[in-house]
């Protein structure tokens, strides 16, 4: 393929407007960084949203998780093993073993999220909880999934990391089951940062509500937030321009001799992200139709392009990302660095997660053939078009349109 000058196609981490620079800008100017009331009114707003769920506020979606785990493991100790879909987030999976479980892979459907008769073969004695996520935003079966743990006593987290505001059965997705579960890091519908910018922990169940309103009131105060902000800034403002802060942040520790950032302890969402995510609330409806926006524009792309699939798309669904699916046998670094040349940036997928003993031919399938693309806002039908046709043409064998 040829190459020839076509407009920079870059990722996007977060779809921000003025007024979460400004809520920004308030934070800082006030010196308020770490403690303020924003985390009381994001609690309340979302309340609000959730109701009769009550909200709690952690700094990672995966210590909401933990949290909940360490809560059904008191109530049912002699039940050791928590399934999860095999695509599926490598924190979740952490989260499992870090509360002493046994986890448990099960394979997932070509709309990456599980099947419901798959969650009924593998429940057993053993089974502690089922969590469920929503993959990419795109909806799992989570009511017939409600109703076969709760026939099995079985307790389950209705993961909605990546969705915020979607519903499903009349329901809001992450109020099914016993508690749900949101996270604000980068790419979700409602972003406030990366690296413990927040997470929302949902309790459903009235019966768990003490218990798990007292493991949240003991969690510390935020702190060590403004390293992840810049950060996180430096990619959502800077990246085209300097390339991703990774890069240089990992030259940097190399040359002190120090080790990568791990993820922070649980603990409280920080004044200032919770006014990003406070913003970001505010524009939900926008934030959300501006996804089914760009989703339908890559279905109409994808029409013309006969080496991609759109597996995750259905008419006015929200998709937090697009991941196009190229075909069997095509090589993803191949794909990338050409397309890359072309000024399109893409990103893999989640690697598939398979327990000893499980088969996941379908995640590893997909983890071998997922690509997701620029969903930029304001990004229009033409650029969503340029993309697609640099990945058609990327494929050994297509021929360039
Ligand atoms: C489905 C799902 N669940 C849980 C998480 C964990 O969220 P956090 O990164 O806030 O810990 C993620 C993160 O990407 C996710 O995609």
């Amino acid at each position: 393929m040829a190459n020839a000058p076509l407009k920079r196609q870059p990722l996007a981490f977060a779809d921000w407007s003025g007024s979460e620079y400004a809520a920004m800008a308030g934070s800082l100017l006030r010196g308020r960084v770490h403690q303020g009331p924003n985390p009381a009114l994001l609690k309340q707003r979302l309340a609000q949203v959730y109701a009769p769920s009550e909200v709690h506020l952690v700094n990672y979606g995966h210590h909401a998780i933990e949290i909940a785990l360490n809560a059904f493991k008191c109530q049912r100790p002699e039940r050791v093993e928590v399934i999860v879909p095999a695509y599926i987030c490598p924190s979740v999976v952490q989260a499992v073993a870090a509360c002493g479980l046994r986890v448990r892979s099960v394979d997932v459907q070509t709309d990456l999220n599980l099947a419901p008769a798959d969650v009924q073969a593998a429940l057993n004695a053993d089974t502690l909880a089922v969590i469920a996520p929503h993959m990419y935003g795109c909806p799992a079966r989570i009511l017939e999934i409600e109703a076969l743990c709760d026939a099995a006593n079985v307790f389950l987290i209705d993961d909605a990391a990546q969705v915020v505001g979607v519903q499903q059965d009349g329901r809001l997705l992450g109020t099914f089951g016993d508690v749900g579960v949101i996270s604000f890091a980068q790419s979700k519908t409602i972003v406030s940062g990366i690296r413990g910018s927040g997470g929302v922990l949902l309790v459903n169940r009235p019966a768990l509500a003490d218990q798990l309103r007292e493991a949240c009131a003991s969690l510390p105060a935020a702190s060590g937030r403004l390293g992840p902000w810049a950060d996180f800034l430096w990619n959502h403002v800077g990246h085209v321009y300097t390339g991703n802060s990774g890069y240089y942040l990992s030259r940097v520790l190399t040359a002190l001799g120090r080790e990568p950032p791990v993820a922070a302890p649980a603990m409280r969402i920080s004044h200032l992200e919770a006014g990003i995510a406070l913003a970001q609330l505010g524009r939900l409806d926008a934030l959300v139709a501006e996804k089914v926006r760009i989703s339908e524009a890559y279905h109409r792309a994808v029409q013309a392009c006969p080496h991609l699939e759109f597996p995750q798309f259905a008419p006015g669904r929200f998709l937090a990302r697009v991941m196009l699916l190229l075909p069997e046998g095509a090589d993803l670094d191949d794909v990338r660095r050409e397309a890359l040349s072309f000024g399109v940036e893409t990103r893999t997928g989640y690697s598939a997660f398979v327990s000893p003993g499980a088969q996941a031919s379908q995640a590893q399938a997909m983890e071998q053939r997922l690509l997701g693309v620029p969903c930029r806002p304001g990004m229009t039908q033409g650029d969503v078009e340029a993309v697609c046709a640099v990945l058609d043409a990327s494929i050994p064998g297509a021929v360039r349109r």
